[in-house]
C-alpha cells in the first residue's frame, strides 16, 4: 500500500499534533458540483453511480481535484445500501428522496429479516472502496461509513423519508421488543459493513445518526446509543499497522455529549446547535471533534464565511483534537466557489492554533 502524503485527518482524530486544522465536509460529493449533475446524468441516476465502482470512484474524487485544501475523501455510497441488502429494494423517486418497495412493520417482518453479508450482497461498495483506495493513491485518507441502527430503522419502518417518524415511534413504545430485535439485526449488519469497508481499504469511519436527536433522552440511551456503543466494540480498530479512528456523528445529539463521548468511538461529530468550545470542555481528553459550522452559512459571501469559519476556530482554541466540518451535509444550492472559501479560511486561519 501506499504512504499516506497527507495523514493530518487521522492524525486529528488521535489528537496527535498537526500543522493547521484538518477539513472536510459531510456530502462533499453531491449535487453543488456541476461535474457530479454531469457523472449521474452519464450513469443514468443516484443508485447507478453507487453501484458502479468506477462512477463512485470518478464522483469521491470530483471535490478533491476542484479543491486541494480537503483532507479526507468520503465514500461515495449511501446509508440505505443495508436495508436494500436486507430485500426491502430501495428506490429514489425524483425530488422525494428515497423509498423502499416492502416497508418492515410487523415483527414476522422484523424475524425474516438476513443479515447482509457485505461481500456477497454489498460486494459493490467493498470493490468502490478498494477502487478508491487505488486512484486516491495516498493523497489523503478514505472515510468509510454507515447509518446507524436508529437511523436506518426509521427510513425501513417509515419506507422513506419522515418528518414525525410516527410508525417508528409507535413501533418503539408498543412493541419495545421488536425494535429491539430489529436494532440488533441492524448492528450486527452495521459492524460487519464497516468491517468489510476497513478490510477493502477504509482509514476512519463514521456513523451517521442522524435521527438519534428526535428522540427522548431515555429513547436515545436505549435504542441508539447502545446499538452504536455495540458497533464500536465489534470494530477493527487498526489495519495496515495504523489506528482506524471511529466518528459517531448524532444530529441534535448536543445534550448528551458526555454520554457519547463513553461509547468508545475516537470521535464525536457536532452539529451547529452546540459551541464547540463548550463541548471541548465537557468531553475533555476523551474524544476529537468534528465540526461544526451551519451549512446555511454558505450561502452567505465569503467574507461573512471566514469570520465564522475564525469563530469556531477560536472557540475550539488552541491544540489538535479538531477536525473541521459543517454540522450536517452541504446542501445542492451552494455556489462551489463559496465551498472553496470555506475550505480555504480553515486552513489559512487555523495555523496559529498549532505550534
Ligand atoms: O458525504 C458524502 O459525500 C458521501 C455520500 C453520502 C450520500 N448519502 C450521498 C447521497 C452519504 C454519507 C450519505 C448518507 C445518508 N444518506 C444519510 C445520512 C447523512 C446525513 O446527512 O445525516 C441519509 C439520511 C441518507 C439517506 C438519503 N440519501 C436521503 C434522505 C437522500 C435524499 C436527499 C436529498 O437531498 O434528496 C439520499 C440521496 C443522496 N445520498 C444523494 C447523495 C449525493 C442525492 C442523490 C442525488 O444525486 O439526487
Amino acid at each position: 500500500m501506499t504512504a499516506l502524503k497527507n495523514d493530518r485527518f487521522l492524525r486529528a482524530l488521535l489528537k496527535q499534533p498537526v500543522d493547521v486544522t484538518p477539513v472536510w465536509m459531510m456530502r462533499q460529493a453531491g449535487r453543488y458540483l456541476p461535474e457530479y449533475r454531469a457523472s449521474r446524468a452519464q450513469a443514468g441516476d443516484f443508485m447507478s453511480l453507487c453501484m458502479n465502482p468506477e462512477f463512485a470512484c470518478e464522483v469521491t474524487l470530483q471535490p478533491l481535484d476542484r479543491y486541494p485544501e480537503l483532507d479526507a475523501a468520503i465514500l461515495f455510497s449511501d446509508i440505505l445500501t443495508i436495508p436494500d441488502a436486507m430485500g426491502q429494494g430501495l428506490y429514489f423517486e425524483t425530488g422525494e428522496g428515497p423509498r423502499f418497495k416492502k416497508v418492515i412493520s410487523t415483527l414476522a417482518d422484523i424475524e425474516a429479516l438476513p443479515i447482509p453479508d457485505p461481500h456477497k450482497d454489498l460486494g459493490y461498495v467493498m470493490d468502490a472502496v478498494s477502487t478508491i483506495r487505488r486512484e486516491l493513491n495516498g493523497r489523503v485518507p478514505l472515510i468509510g461509513f454507515s447509518g446507524s441502527p436508529w437511523t436506518l430503522a426509521t427510513y425501513m419502518v417509515e419506507g422513506g423519508s419522515s418528518k414525525d417518524f410516527r410508525k417508528t415511534k409507535a413501533m418503539l413504545y408498543d412493541n419495545p421488543q421488536a425494535m429491539h430485535l430489529l436494532l440488533d439485526k441492524l448492528a450486527q449488519s452495521v459492524t460487519s459493513y464497516l468491517n468489510g469497508q476497513i478490510m477493502a481499504g477504509a482509514q476512519a469511519v463514521q456513523i451517521f445518526d442522524t435521527w438519534g436527536g428526535n428522540l427522548s433522552a431515555a429513547a436515545y440511551q436505549e435504542f441508539s446509543l447502545a446499538y452504536m456503543r455495540k458497533i464500536v466494540s465489534g470494530l477493527i480498530r487498526e489495519h495496515e499497522g495504523r489506528k482506524v479512528p471511529v466518528i459517531l456523528f448524532t444530529k441534535g445529539g448536543g445534550l448528551w455529549l458526555e454520554s457519547i463521548a463513553d461509547a468508545g468511538a475516537d470521535a464525536l461529530g457536532l452539529d451547529w446547535t452546540c459551541d464547540i468550545g463548550d463541548a471541548r470542555r465537557r468531553v475533555g481528553n476523551q474524544v476529537a471533534l468534528q465540526g461544526n459550522m451551519d451549512p446555511t452559512v454558505l450561502y452567505a459571501k465569503p467574507e461573512a464565511i471566514c469570520t465564522e469559519v475564525g469563530r469556531i476556530l477560536a472557540s475550539y482554541g488552541k491544540g489538535s483534537g479538531h477536525v473541521f466540518n459543517l454540522g450536517h451535509g452541504i446542501t445542492p444550492e451552494v455556489n462551489p466557489e463559496h465551498a472553496g472559501a470555506f475550505l480555504r479560511a480553515v486552513h489559512e486561519l487555523s495555523a496559529q492554533y498549532h505550534e
